[in-house]
């Protein structure tokens, strides 16, 4: 593989919404069929955004959540099936590490129990302690105004 070719690129506005629900149908099991409307979603709620390019062609993805600080999670990490195998993912996700938003996070999390030895070459430890999940927020609705402000009144 040419690897001088290969680009990284930290920019939401690089990200072809097309390409990347291909890219997730192919190669990741947990988002197949995701539309573009909440890919647009995600990515415009996330930061950083890594995407990994072969010239035009979108090969590699990676995003992240953060609060700057204390806590992070990585999320959706692919690198095309005819890629894999060299190197490319270690570099993705060493490029989210290093991105501003996560470089002094204390504890970075990953929500997967997918290949893990893949992430124990870059550092993580399996975590069984945090393992709560809320999966359906619908039984929450928004709080109307009036009750958002009794409680800032409550506040003082
Ligand atoms: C997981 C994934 C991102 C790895 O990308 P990659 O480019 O193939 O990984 P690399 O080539 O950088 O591998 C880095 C190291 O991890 C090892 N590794 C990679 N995948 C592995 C696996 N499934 N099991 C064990 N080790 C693995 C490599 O052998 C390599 O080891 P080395 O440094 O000793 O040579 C890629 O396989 C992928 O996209 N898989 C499908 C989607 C997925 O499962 N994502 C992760 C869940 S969020």
């Amino acid at each position: 593989m040419k690897y001088s070719r290969i680009q990284f690129s930290q920019s939401h506005a690089d990200i072809d919404l097309y390409q990347l629900q291909e890219l997730f149908n192919l190669a990741a099991f947990w988002a197949k069929g995701r539309s573009i409307k909440d890919w647009s979603i995600a990515i415009a709620n996330s930061e950083p955004v890594i995407s990994v390019w072969d010239r035009e062609l979108l090969i590699g993805f990676a995003r992240a959540t953060s609060d700057g600080i204390y806590r992070a999670t990585i999320w959706d990490v692919v690198i095309h099936p005819d890629y894999q195998g060299n190197g490319l993912g270690s570099k993705l996700v060493e490029t989210v590490l290093s991105h501003p938003r996560m470089q002094k996070v204390e504890r970075v999390y990953l929500m997967t129990t997918h290949q893990q030895e893949f992430y124990e070459k870059i550092g993580f430890q399996v975590n069984n302690t945090t393992t709560m999940v809320l999966s359906n927020q619908s039984n929450f609705d928004s709080l109307p105004n009036g009750e958002i402000h009794v409680q800032e009144l409550l506040k003082g």
